[in-house]
């Protein structure tokens, strides 16, 4: 089957662990191990486990502890995967078919744009609009979806813009959704990380069709331990299931242990207040560091996720000026073309100060450099 390249993945994974300066990351700086557990004997009972198997779905007291999480959900509306990544993958393969109508809100996550466009699923994009603040346009997503439509995907908290929609958009979606009986695909992975500290609230409750997937990457600053979730019906999950079989059978041992402490009510508010106190100290670097290139960049501030995506006014391309970055600088930050959308950089704010604003100090090293030339 020809898979559409995942480009922004492409570029991560060849260049994040081998730059001077990694700026493309959406999570913040990521704990250690040594950081998430508070109790130095559960570290020797770790040492003393059996790498057995894992639970294949997550084991009950990890899936227990995630539907806590969801009103009403037991632990038979939870599968537990490898990353949050799994978890859009799984969902998409289990739900769709070739020549589904699918609806997508973009900008998005590449991931699943890549896999309904490969898949052969007929895609409607319905754009996030900047001068709205990166809300939508409910009239678009109306017009978008028809009696035909399976499912409308959305990423909530965003990526890349960091918006978050508001309850009576969330309610116009369920609405819209329900008059056709699409199920809404809800990435939800970036929950947790708002600046202002309130919960953005899940679709989870909202309408019968509901899938959501969910992580540790992102809100929790854990993406090493590759741990996301889906929590849907339970009909739904029993087949989600199976096809999870196909993928990676399980979560890894160690992994699902050191998600039940991030999970725990105490261990959850610890990871989501550190990346949140994160998020809150390096913003202001970072928009200073805006401020500083005049009228040249511009931004709708970000309300979640260590991310910023940014206009530039250049006449260079996203991907040019990203090379470039690497070639003469050693930083590496996403190109907007990674999102459809030329003129735009996502950058990442989530490191410490020291390493951020040295890394921001070469990326205006070239757009100086570009703005003399042009
Ligand atoms: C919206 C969204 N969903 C899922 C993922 C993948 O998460 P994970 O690293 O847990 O597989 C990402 C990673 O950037 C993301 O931005």
């Amino acid at each position: 089957m020809r898979l559409d390249k995942f480009e922004m993945e492409r570029l991560q994974s060849t260049w994040e662990n081998r730059v001077t300066f990694n700026l493309s990351e959406s999570s913040v700086h990521p704990m250690s191990v040594r950081e998430l557990i508070p109790d130095p004997a559960f570290l020797g009972q770790l040492l003393d486990a059996p790498l057995h198997y894992n639970q294949s779905n997550g084991t009950d007291e990890l899936r227990a502890t995630i539907a806590a999480l969801y009103p009403g959900a037991t632990l038979e509306h939870v599968e537990v995967t490898n990353g949050g990544s799994e978890a859009n993958f799984v969902s998409i393969y289990a739900t769709l078919e070739p020549g589904d109508e699918v609806v997508m809100i973009l900008p998005s996550y590449q991931q699943v744009w890549g896999l309904i466009n490969s898949f052969g699923m007929k895609v409607k994009p319905v754009h996030l609009h900047e001068e709205r603040l990166w809300a939508p346009d409910l009239a678009e997503i109306e017009a978008a979806v028809t009696p035909q439509t399976r499912m409308i995907i959305l990423c909530n908290p965003n990526n890349p813009t960091g918006a978050i929609l508001t309850p009576a958009e969330m309610e116009a979606i369920v609405n819209i959704a329900a008059r056709s009986g699409a199920w809404i695909l809800s990435d939800e992975i970036y929950q947790g990380s708002e600046r202002d500290g309130r919960m953005t609230p899940t679709f989870w409750g909202k309408y019968d069709r509901v899938i959501v997937t969910n992580g540790l990457s992102k809100a929790y600053g854990l993406p090493g331990l590759r741990i996301g979730w889906i929590v849907a019906p339970k009909e739904h999950i029993a087949k989600t299931w199976s096809y999870h079989d196909y993928t990676t059978i399980a979560p890894g041992t160690l992994s699902d242990a050191l998600a039940r402490i991030a999970l725990s009510p105490e261990g959850r508010a610890r990871c989501l207040e550190r990346t949140r106190d994160i998020c809150r100290a390096n913003f202001p670097l970072f928009r200073s560091w805006m401020e500083s290139q005049g009228s040249l960049f511009r931004m709708v501030e970000p309300r979640a996720g260590a991310i910023a995506y940014v206009r530039y006014d250049l006449p260079a391309n996203s991907t040019m000026i990203v090379q470039r970055l690497l070639r003469e600088k050693s930083v590496l930050v996403v190109p907007g073309d990674h999102f459809g959308m030329d003129c735009y950089l996502r950058i990442g704010y989530g490191p410490p100060p020291d390493y951020l604003q040295k890394g921001l100090e070469r990326v205006r090293e070239v757009i100086e450099d570009l703005k003399n030339t042009r």
